[in-house]
C-alpha cells in the first residue's frame, strides 16, 4: 500500500511527488538523460514542431466549436461565422492557417538537418522511418484540413487529388492496376459532396490526429535508445560522459543534461520561433491563404490553374510532366525513396555532408531541385520553358536516389580521432 504523508500541502512538492512521482521524472530529466553537447539550433526544430502541433491542436478545437461540415453552411461558417462574428475566430483561423504552413517549412528543416548529418544512419533507421510516418500523416491532415472550407481549390484540389485513386489506365497491364468505381466509393458520390466532407471532416479532426499522436510517442521512443546524432557525426559514450558530468568535469564530457541545461537552450530557439510566427500571424497571414478559396465552392466552375499548397508543389511537379501513367510510378518512386533513404545510403560514414565528397554535392543538388520543382509545380504548365525545367527537375529527382547508392557504395570511410 502506497504511503501518503497526511501533513503535505495540496500541490506542493511532495504531495504531488506522492501522486504523480513528480520527482523521478525530475530526476530521469535532470540525471538520466543525456543529449549530445556539440549540436546547433537545428537540434530545436523537433521541439518546434510538437509545440506547433500543440497550437495546431488548440486553434483547432476552437474552429471546431463553429465550423459546420455541411456543403450548404461550410464555406460561411469559416469566412463568415468565425471570421466575422465569432469574437477573436478571425485570430484562431489565422493561427491555425499559418501553423499549418509553417510547420512544413520545418518539417523540411528537421529532415534535410536530419539528411545533412546523416541522422537517419547507424541505429537511427526507425528515426528516420517514424519521422516519414509523421510526414505523411502531416500530408494527409494538411489535405483533409484544405477542404473544409469548401472554397474553389478545395472544391477542385480535392477532385484532382481523389481521381489519382483510380489507378493506372485500363490498358496498362490488362488492366489489374485500375480500379474502376474506386473513386466514387472514396468519395461516397460521383463528385465531391456532403458525404466526401463528412468524411474528410471525421479524418481531419480525428483519425489523423490520433494517428499523429500515437507516430509521435513512437518518433521519441526510437530516438531514445541511439540518442540524438551530433555535429560531427561523433560515436559518443554516454555512460561514461555522463559520468564525467557527474564528478563535476564538465568541459571532458562530451554531453549535456536534457533539463535544465538543453530545455534551456531549445526554449530559446523556441522563444525566437514564437516571435516570427506571431508576427506572420498578425501581419502576414495571407500567405498562408490562397485567394482563390475565397469563392465559394462551385462544381460548374473549374479554376484556370488548380494547384496544391507550397509544400506539396514539389511532388507535384515530379508527377505532373509526365503522362498519367508514369507520373504516378514517377511520384511512387519518389516517395519511396524518401522512406528508404537510410536503406539506399550504403556509405559506413556518419558524419556532415561536409565531410563526405560526392555526398555534400547530391545534398545540395537535391535541395537546389526541390526548390526548382516547388517554383516550376506553382506555374502553369503552358509555358515551353518553364515546363521543360520542370520535366528535367523531375527525371534529376528521379535519378538522385540510384546516384546516391552508387556513390555511397565508393565513399571511404572517414578514420576519426577519439
Ligand atoms: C512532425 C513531427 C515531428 C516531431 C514532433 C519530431 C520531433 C523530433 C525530436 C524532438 C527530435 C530530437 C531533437 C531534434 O533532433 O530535433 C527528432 C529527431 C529526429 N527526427 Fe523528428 N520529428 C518530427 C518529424 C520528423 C520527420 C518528418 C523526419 C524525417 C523523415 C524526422 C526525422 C528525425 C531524425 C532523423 C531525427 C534524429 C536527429 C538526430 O539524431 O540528430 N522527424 N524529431
Amino acid at each position: 500500500m502506497a504511503h501518503f504523508d497526511e501533513n503535505a500541502k495540496p500541490f506542493s512538492e511532495k504531495w504531488l511527488d506522492e501522486r504523480i512521482g513528480l520527482n523521478t521524472l525530475k530526476r530521469v530529466l535532470n540525471t538520466e538523460y543525456w543529449i549530445p553537447k556539440d549540436i546547433n539550433f537545428l537540434w530545436a526544430m523537433g521541439m518546434i514542431l510538437a509545440a506547433t502541433f500543440g497550437i495546431l491542436l488548440i486553434s483547432g478545437i476552437f474552429l471546431l466549436m463553429y465550423y459546420k461540415p455541411d456543403t450548404k453552411l461550410a464555406f460561411d461558417s469559416v469566412n463568415h461565422t468565425i471570421m466575422s462574428e465569432v469574437g477573436y475566430g478571425w485570430l484562431w483561423r489565422h493561427i491555425h492557417g499559418v501553423g499549418a504552413s509553417i510547420v512544413f517549412l520545418i518539417i523540411y528543416i528537421h529532415m534535410f538537418t536530419g539528411i545533412y548529418y546523416g541522422s537517419y544512419k547507424r541505429g537511427r533507421e526507425l528515426i528516420w522511418l517514424s519521422g516519414m510516418g509523421l510526414f505523411v500523416a502531416f500530408s494527409a491532415e494538411a489535405f483533409s484540413g484544405y477542404m473544409l472550407p469548401w472554397g474553389q481549390m478545395s472544391y477542385w484540389a480535392g477532385m484532382v487529388i481523389t481521381n489519382l485513386f483510380e489507378g493506372f489506365s485500363p490498358d496498362v497491364a490488362g488492366g489489374i492496376f485500375n480500379f474502376p468505381g474506386f473513386v466514387e466509393w472514396l468519395r461516397g458520390d460521383f463528385v465531391p459532396g456532403d458525404a466526401y466532407l463528412g468524411r474528410f471532416f471525421m479524418l481531419h479532426v480525428l483519425l489523423i490526429p490520433l494517428a499523429i499522436i500515437g507516430l509521435i510517442v513512437l518518433h521519441f521512443g526510437t530516438l531514445r535508445l541511439p540518442h540524438v546524432n551530433n555535429q560531427e557525426g561523433a560515436d559518443i559514450d554516454f555512460e561514461k560522459s555522463a559520468a564525467l558530468w557527474k564528478e563535476g568535469k564538465r568541459k571532458e564530457s562530451k554531453v549535456i543534461p536534457f533539463s535544465p541545461v538543453f530545455l534551456s537552450k531549445d526554449i530559446f530557439v523556441m522563444g525566437v520561433y514564437f516571435i516570427l510566427f506571431f508576427y506572420l500571424v498578425f501581419y502576414h497571414f495571407e500567405f498562408a491563404m490562397d485567394p482563390v478559396n475565397f469563392d465559394p465552392a462551385d462544381g460548374l466552375k473549374t479554376p484556370a490553374h488548380i494547384y496544391p499548397e507550397w509544400y506539396f508543389l514539389w511532388s507535384y511537379e515530379v508527377l505532373r510532366p509526365f503522362s498519367k501513367d508514369f507520373g504516378l510510378i514517377a511520384f511512387g518512386i519518389a516517395q519511396a525513396a524518401m522512406f528508404f533513404l537510410p536503406f539506399i545510403d550504403r556509405s559506413p560514414n556518419v558524419a556532415p555532408a561536409s565531410q563526405r565528397g560526392l555526398f555534400k554535392i547530391w545534398f545540395w543538388v537535391l535541395l537546389v531541385d526541390m526548390i526548382v520543382l516547388t517554383a516550376m509545380g506553382k506555374l502553369p504548365p503552358t509555358n515551353p520553358t518553364f515546363a521543360a525545367i520542370g520535366w528535367t527537375a523531375a527525371v534529376l529527382f528521379l535519378l538522385l536516389g540510384p546516384i546516391l547508392f552508387i556513390i555511397t557504395k565508393f565513399e571511404k570511410k572517414i578514420e576519426k580521432g577519439a
